[in-house]
């Protein structure tokens, strides 16, 4: 039976696995037919003309250049039609290469999911990959072939914009879902249909702008930078991502563009990563205000030589390789790897053997309307909702959240209420049909309620304007009411590329709004949209029940009501720590000790504080409440003495005390006490959201190796140490049972 099941498993298998064989060979004889002209066509990246995501550079008879085989691949063109008909041209090209179709595929295509760092307070690392998943079915319906996702940069500041397309602070947790969103995208591997090239970005360090400011130079030790900014993207490539994308930042005064260090010595070197890089828009150019290139030609010849491959809008390669090569400048053996490298993945996607496979205008019909993909939406919407507080109106009384459906008059007041694209977030597609197919949350909530006269809006004022003329009607509509529902946020356009904000508290005069509302003396659920931790301490005071709703995509009406009114309990947990104010940014919870750590609220002399501040966060990392409680047992280990080849097996009994069943997330911390190089006083290495019915006990266990201890020490020997540690396991970064081991060599 079994040798009958190996030769149809060969009889099917044999011809795929002989012609994947035959790529490198096949790339090899194509490369010996091409021209320098050509092979540099291929390392050619230009934007439609139609769509921009950068600064545009005009471009003149593309259509022509593709002719003469000049372009390689494009970004920004979308829809099966228009993408057939430039492959069409490209076809006419000397030796027929199929175009390669790139786009900011980021959290959905037709269907938008809650934007990254909103899924990732999800903490569900399935849910996370079947977003991916689905955008990638979408997407490739639609001639697409890449994306560029995940972005996989850890962001410790919410000044930053880009903070909403990344996964949050932590580098454990970051990889996990690199990993996820990178299976995701590409689904059974490259060639299989409905697979995206996925492009982990970006390579390296540019969430460590100074100041949280877009674009800024990074300064950092190498350390640093191995141990929290690189595994993400390592974990990206052990998952088999097809490309990474280099960053606009210099690192330590070398523009990672044109840094050997990251592409070759790290990337293409100890990773031994065999697909290829891009480079950011225009970031080969860039290295000349950078003042690290004398001319494009020479930022041609930097780029090239340390590794990036593929060259998006800065026309360096297109205008200078080729030059570059022929004077001996560039051995021409580095311009061959990198279009091998290119070419390689045209191979693989499958388009050098069928070129039309993407576009497909039937296929691409049956994923516009997609109903089973609308409702995974909905479903990760409601697990990224995070409840950040849940009190009692009146003192004694019960939590206000969830609330009833009859009985009460509800009145939702605030800009986001009756707002449609605000959820769709950044880096999201306008369709012409948005506004038809998204539900406000003010009609989600209507529609739940058993009486609709129970129901009272009022706009209040806009997202960012300085007009109060609304407020006398929001007060109006409030006073009749028993709950005002506030939801209050930034605009969509304000957290994403080149979004960096110094003033995180809500923009325009949302403040004055909530102060109005607070002295009307009635119980708020305030509800917070945007994509980044945003400061809120005042009228985060005056609340009962907080829910951060991120921007959750094209369900965000039906999932925000189903958590308001409990059909769905929130589970959601932060990525990032909230900060109390900007003052305290950048604020996460995996911080050093100091020598003078903080003690207490009162006693700031000579210690690591603000005079003016705690030194703890409005919320920290893992935070986020349910409508049922948890408790934490004492933790038991299977041994205090693990040794250098054992296991440490740690349990925890978790129970719902609570009259609700609810998702909980169980998170494992480590400290390693001392140690050659410091050591965080928190380091997450393990976490399991898992489902209690109400009363339910569950024995949630762990284990740690020593694989997990492993850091960089100062000389970047990648080692573990053997000493004490505190096993730390809780519901959030700030609230754990801890025990203490003591590891042996
Ligand atoms: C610049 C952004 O930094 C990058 O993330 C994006 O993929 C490209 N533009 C293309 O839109």
């Amino acid at each position: 039976m079994k040798i009958f099941h190996c030769v149809i498993f060969l009889i099917l298998c044999l011809p795929a696995m002989a012609q994947k064989k035959s790529y490198p060979a096949r790339v090899d004889s194509l490369l010996a037919l091409m021209t320098p002209e050509e092979k540099v066509g291929q390392l050619h990246q230009i934007s439609s003309p139609f769509a921009a995501t950068g600064p545009i550079t005009p471009t003149g008879n593309f259509q022509q250049q593709i002719r003469e085989g000049k372009i390689g691949s494009m970004l920004n063109v979308t829809g099966a039609s228009r993408t057939r008909q430039l492959q069409e041209i490209a076809l006419q090209s000397r030796l027929k290469i199929p175009l390669l179709f790139g786009q900011d595929v980021i959290h959905g295509y037709r269907t938008t999911f809650p934007v990254p760092l909103g899924e990732a307070a999800s903490w569900n690392l399935q849910t996370i990959e079947q977003a991916a998943r689905i955008a990638a079915v979408e997407a490739s319906a639609s001639g697409i072939h890449w994306t560029f996702a995940p972005m996989v940069d850890i962001g410790r500041d919410p000044r930053w914009g880009r903070v909403m397309e990344g996964a949050g602070e932590d580098p454990w947790l970051g990889s996990k879902i690199a990993e996820a969103r990178v299976r995701g995208f590409q689904g059974k591997g490259l060639g299989s249909i409905a697979s995206l090239m996925a492009c982990a970005k970006h390579f390296a360090a540019y969430g460590a702008a100074l100041g949280g400011r877009d674009y800024n130079s990074v300064d950092m030790s190498e350390r640093q930078l191995r141990e929290l900014y690189l595994p993400p993207f390592k974990a990206a490539v052990d998952a088999g991502v097809a490309t990474l994308m280099n960053s606009f930042n210099d690192l330590n005064g070398i523009p990672a563009t044109g840094s050997a260090l990251l592409q070759r010595k790290i990337l293409k070197g100890e990773w031994d990563f065999k697909g290829f890089v891009v480079s950011d828009w225009g970031s080969i150019r860039e290295m000349q205000p950078h003042g690290f290139a004398a001319s494009l030609e020479d930022a041609a010849r930097i780029a090239i030589l340390a590794g990036s491959d593929l060259d998006m809008e800065s026309r360096a390669y297109t205008q200078h390789l080729a030059s570059l090569v022929q004077q001996g400048k560039v051995p021409i053996s580095l311009l061959d790897d990198a279009v091998r490298r290119v070419l390689i993945k045209k191979y693989e996607t499958g388009i050098m053997d069928d070129p039309f496979r993407y576009c497909d205008i039937a296929t691409e019909k049956q994923q516009f309307n997609n109903e089973v993909n609308l409702d995974a939406a909905q479903s990760i919407a409601s697990e990224s909702i995070v409840l950040l507080k849940n009190n009692s109106s009146v003192s004694g009384g019960s939590a206000l959240l969830p609330l009833a459906t009859s009985g009460q008059k509800i009145a939702m007041i605030g800009p986001l209420v009756m707002a449609k694209k605000e959820h769709l977030g950044f880096w999201s597609f306008d369709w012409p049909d948005d506004s038809a197919r998204i539900k406000t949350v003010g009609d989600a909530v209507k529609q739940r309620l058993s009486e609709a006269s129970d129901f009272f809006y009022a706009r209040g004022c806009g997202l960012n304007d300085t007009d109060t003329s609304g407020f006398a009607e929001a007060v109006r509509v409030a006073s009749q009411a028993d709950i005002i529902v506030l939801y209050l946020g930034e605009e969509r356009a304000m957290s994403g590329e080149a979004k960096s904000r110094s003033n995180l508290h809500l923009p325009g005069v949302q403040e004055v709004l909530a102060e109005r509302m607070a002295a009307l003396g009635k119980p708020i659920v305030l509800m917070l949209g945007a994509g980044r931790p945003l400061v809120f301490e005042k009228p985060a005071k005056k609340a009962s029940a907080i829910l951060y709703t991120w921007w959750l995509g094209t369900r965000a009406g039906d999932a925000i009501a189903d958590v308001l009114f409990g059909k769905i309990n929130p589970s959601g947990k932060l990525p990032m720590t909230f900060p109390r104010t900007e003052g305290q940014i950048p604020i996460f919870y995996n911080y050093l000790n100091t020598g003078r750590p903080f003690k207490n609220e009162t006693d700031h002399n000579y210690v690591s504080a603000y005079i003016d501040l705690p030194n703890s966060p409005a919320y920290p990392f893992g935070f986020g409440l349910s409508y049922t409680q948890f408790k934490y047992g004492a933790i038991a280990v299977n041994t205090e003495r693990p040794t250098e080849t054992g296991t440490l097996q740690i349990a925890i009994p978790v129970t719902n005390t609570g009259k609700k069943a609810g998702y909980e997330v169980v998170q494992l911390y480590i400290r390693d006490k001392v140690a050659s190089t410091v050591r965080p006083v928190k380091e997450l290495k393990g976490f399991k959201k898992l489902w209690f019915e109400p009363g339910q006990t569950k024995e949630v266990t762990f284990q740690l190796t020593t694989k997990d201890l492993y850091f960089y020490a100062n000389d970047l020997a990648y080692i573990w140490e053997p000493g004490e540690f505190v096993i730390m396991v809780g519901t959030d970064s700030d609230n754990v049972s801890s025990k203490k081991i003591t590891w042996l060599k």
